[in-house]
């Protein structure tokens, strides 16, 4: 039987703030943003931005009415209880986040997450009902030395358990090669294509549905300059932005750009 090619929707676009800003920067930028977003019809639904944790209220109360959703960076692998500084999946939920992103190459190094805590973490978002964007990612000599499959494949394998299945309208995958984050050097567009046709199929071998239900994004300096041929490719279903989501101008321009595709 003829496969059907998929359906791309709408792009999603993920700012992800990282431990950036105070209460008057960012209430700035919220308010160069709304202007945008309202003013010009940006988003419908489709534009997230993850202020950290402390902010993550605040933003809400602000972007309520809008079209922009919130989610947060991280979130703890426990349920509740005796966890001094954590943060569960249920308190995000409760101050109105809707997406958190977990496995973000800065924890996996800052804080030595490694695939089994990402996985706990996984299962207690989607638990709650929180879309859960789960990053993988190759380092520099890694690429190098002809392991990105393999890394990425790593990465993946754990957490698109069977335990996963039922839930697995929930889970986006986010491929951000490490070199590419915040170095002002994207992946090319063919090592992205590359790259998410390999996480399609190893979605596909686990589950048919899983492969056509997944959105993967593509992140790593992406800007206004890239916006367009990244989300010109057949794989990507959108992009996880960190720097250029904190220039008010550049995210709304990638906003503009990414509604004409
Ligand atoms: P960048 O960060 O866009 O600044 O490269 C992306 C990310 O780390 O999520």
């Amino acid at each position: 039987m003829l496969e059907m090619p998929k359906q791309k929707g709408p792009p999603i676009l993920v700012a992800n703030w990282k431990m950036n800003g105070n209460l008057q920067s960012i209430n700035r930028l919220l308010c160069d943003l709304k202007r945008d977003f309202l003013d010009k019809e940006l988003g419908s639904g489709q534009v997230v931005i993850l202020p950290p944790h402390v902010y993550l209220q605040i933003v809400a109360k602000d972007l309520s009415g809008t079209s922009i959703l919130i989610g947060a960076q991280d979130a703890d692998e426990r349920e509740t209880g005796p966890v001094t500084g954590g943060v569960s999946a249920k308190m995000l939920l409760d101050v109105g986040c809707e997406y958190v992103l977990l496995g973000h190459s800065e924890r996996r190094n800052l804080f030595n997450e490694g695939d089994g805590v990402i996985f706990q973490k996984l299962k207690q978002a989607v638990k709650v009902g929180l879309k859960a964007i789960v990053c993988v990612g190759e380092t520099l000599e890694q690429r190098n030395s002809g392991q990105v499959l393999e890394v990425i494949s790593n990465q993946l394998k754990p957490i698109i358990s069977q335990e996963i299945l039922p839930q697995s309208e929930e889970l986006l995958i986010a491929y951000e090669p490490i070199w590419a984050i915040g170095s002002n050097k994207s992946a090319t567009i063919h090592q992205i294509g590359y790259a998410l046709s390999e996480i399609r199929k190893i979605l596909r071998d686990v589950d048919i549905n899983l492969s056509d239900s997944t959105k993967i994004l593509y992140g790593g300096s992406v800007t206004e300059k890239n916006i367009a041929e990244i989300l010109a490719l057949d794989e990507v279903d959108g992009a996880l932005i960190g720097g250029a989501s904190l220039d008010p101008k550049s995210f709304s321009k990638i906003c503009r750009i990414a509604k004409t595709i």
